[in-house]
C-alpha cells in the first residue's frame, strides 16, 4: 500500500476591482493591443487598499474547506506560497490559521516566487507521505500590485492579485500511476540568475522595493525549462504528454504557455487558461487556475494534471497529479 496526497477541495478568491488593459493607456506609454499580443493578458484584479494577502488566502482556503466538507480544526497543517506577505513576520500561514479558527497543527510560508505553489505542493506531499500530517491546506496568495513600479511599462501591466487553495488528504493508493493524488514532483533552482527577476528592496536592505525583470531573458529560460521539468516529473512515473488530460501552467504569458504545451505534444484545448483574466498572479496563479478549471467543468475526478511554473531565483518545477 502506498500513501497518496489526494485533493479533497479547491477554492479561490479574486479581489473585486478588475483593471482592463485600457486603464494603463492613460498613465504609461502602452496599449491594449501590445499587452494582449505580447502576453495574452486582457485584465487583472487588484486588491483593495485594506485587503491583504492573508485575507485573500483565508477566503480561498474557506472555499476549499467547504468543498472538502471539512472544518479548519480537522486540518493538520497550512502551507502558504507567497512573496508578498502582510508583514515580515509572522508567516501568512499562521495568520490564516488564526483567521480560520484553527488552534492546533502547524503553519508556515514557502517563498519560491512564481514557482511557490509547485514548491508548496511538493512540501505538502512530503509531509503527507512521510506521515507528519494527514490533511494539509496548500495556498498560493499574492498582492503583487504592492510591488509594482507604476512608471515601468515593462512590468506593471503584467501582474495581478488573488489567491487559490487546495485541501490535500492522505489516502491509500496502489503505488501505480493510476492512483489519484500527487504522483510525482520535480523541483529546481539556480541562484546565478538573480538579476533577471528580483525585487530591488527587502528587510535587510531597508526598503520594500519594486519588481524588476529582464522579460526577454526570463522568457528564454521559461521556454527551455518548463517543458523539461514537466517531462522529468512525468518520466518518474512512466507517463508521457499523451497521458495528460490538462496542463495547468503558471499563467505568466500565453506565448510561454503555448510553446510549453507544444513541446509536450499537448493541444491548447487541453490547457487551462486564465492568464487573460488574471494576469500573472505569481504563486497564486496555479491554484487559481485549478479552481477555475473545476468551476468551468474542465477538470474532473480521475484527470491527469501537470502543473509547471518558473519564477525569480530562478526557481522552477512541476507536479504530476491525478485529480
Ligand atoms: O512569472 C515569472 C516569470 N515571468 C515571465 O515568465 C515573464 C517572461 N517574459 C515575458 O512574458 C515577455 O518577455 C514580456 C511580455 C515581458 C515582454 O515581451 P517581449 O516580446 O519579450 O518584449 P520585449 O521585452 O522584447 O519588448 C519589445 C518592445 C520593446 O521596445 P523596443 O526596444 O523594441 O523599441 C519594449 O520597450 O516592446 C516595448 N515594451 C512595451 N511597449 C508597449 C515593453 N513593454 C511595453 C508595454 N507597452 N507595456
Amino acid at each position: 500500500m502506498t500513501t497518496r496526497a489526494q485533493v479533497r477541495g479547491v477554492g479561490h478568491y479574486l479581489p473585486k476591482r478588475v483593471v482592463p488593459n485600457s486603464e494603463f493607456e492613460t498613465t504609461i506609454d502602452t496599449s491594449d493591443e501590445w499587452i494582449r499580443s505580447r502576453s495574452g493578458i486582457e485584465r487583472r484584479h487588484f486588491a483593495a487598499d485594506d485587503e491583504t494577502t492573508s485575507d485573500m488566502a483565508t477566503a480561498a482556503a474557506t472555499r476549499a474547506l467547504d468543498m472538502a466538507g471539512l472544518a479548519a480544526q480537522e486540518i493538520d497543517a497550512i502551507i502558504v506560497a507567497t512573496s508578498t506577505p502582510d508583514l515580515t513576520f509572522p508567516s501568512v500561514a499562521t495568520m490564516v490559521q488564526a483567521k480560520l479558527g484553527m488552534t492546533k497543527g502547524f503553519a508556515f510560508d514557502v517563498q519560491a516566487v512564481c514557482a511557490g505553489f509547485v514548491f508548496a505542493l511538493a512540501n505538502a506531499n512530503a509531509l503527507i507521505i512521510s506521515g507528519q500530517a494527514n490533511r494539509v491546506i496548500v495556498i498560493g496568495a499574492e498582492t503583487f500590485s504592492r510591488i509594482m513600479d507604476w512608471n515601468d511599462r515593462t512590468t506593471s501591466v503584467l501582474f495581478g492579485d488573488g489567491a487559490g487553495a487546495l485541501v490535500l488528504e492522505a489516502a491509500d493508493g496502489t503505488g501505480t500511476n493510476t492512483d489519484r493524488g500527487i504522483l510525482a514532483t520535480d523541483l529546481n533552482s539556480d541562484g546565478r540568475h538573480k538579476d533577471i527577476l528580483y525585487v530591488d528592496g527587502g528587510v535587510s536592505t531597508q526598503s520594500t522595493g519594486h519588481l524588476r525583470m529582464q522579460g526577454k531573458e526570463v522568457f528564454r529560460h521559461a521556454v527551455e525549462k518548463l517543458a523539461s521539468t514537466a517531462h522529468t516529473a512525468l518520466d518518474k512515473v512512466g507517463l508521457t504528454g499523451d497521458d495528460i488530460d490538462w496542463i495547468v501552467p503558471h499563467q505568466a504569458n500565453l506565448r510561454i504557455i503555448k510553446s510549453t504545451a507544444q513541446k509536450m505534444g499537448v493541444g491548447l484545448d487541453r490547457v487551462v487558461l486564465t492568464v487573460q483574466d488574471h494576469g500573472n498572479t505569481s504563486a497564486a496563479s496555479i491554484p487559481l487556475a485549478l479552481s477555475v478549471g473545476v468551476e468551468r467543468g474542465q477538470i474532473k475526478p480521475g484527470n491527469l494534471i501537470v502543473t509547471e511554473a518558473i519564477g525569480g531565483g530562478l526557481a522552477w518545477g512541476a507536479v504530476v497529479l491525478r485529480w
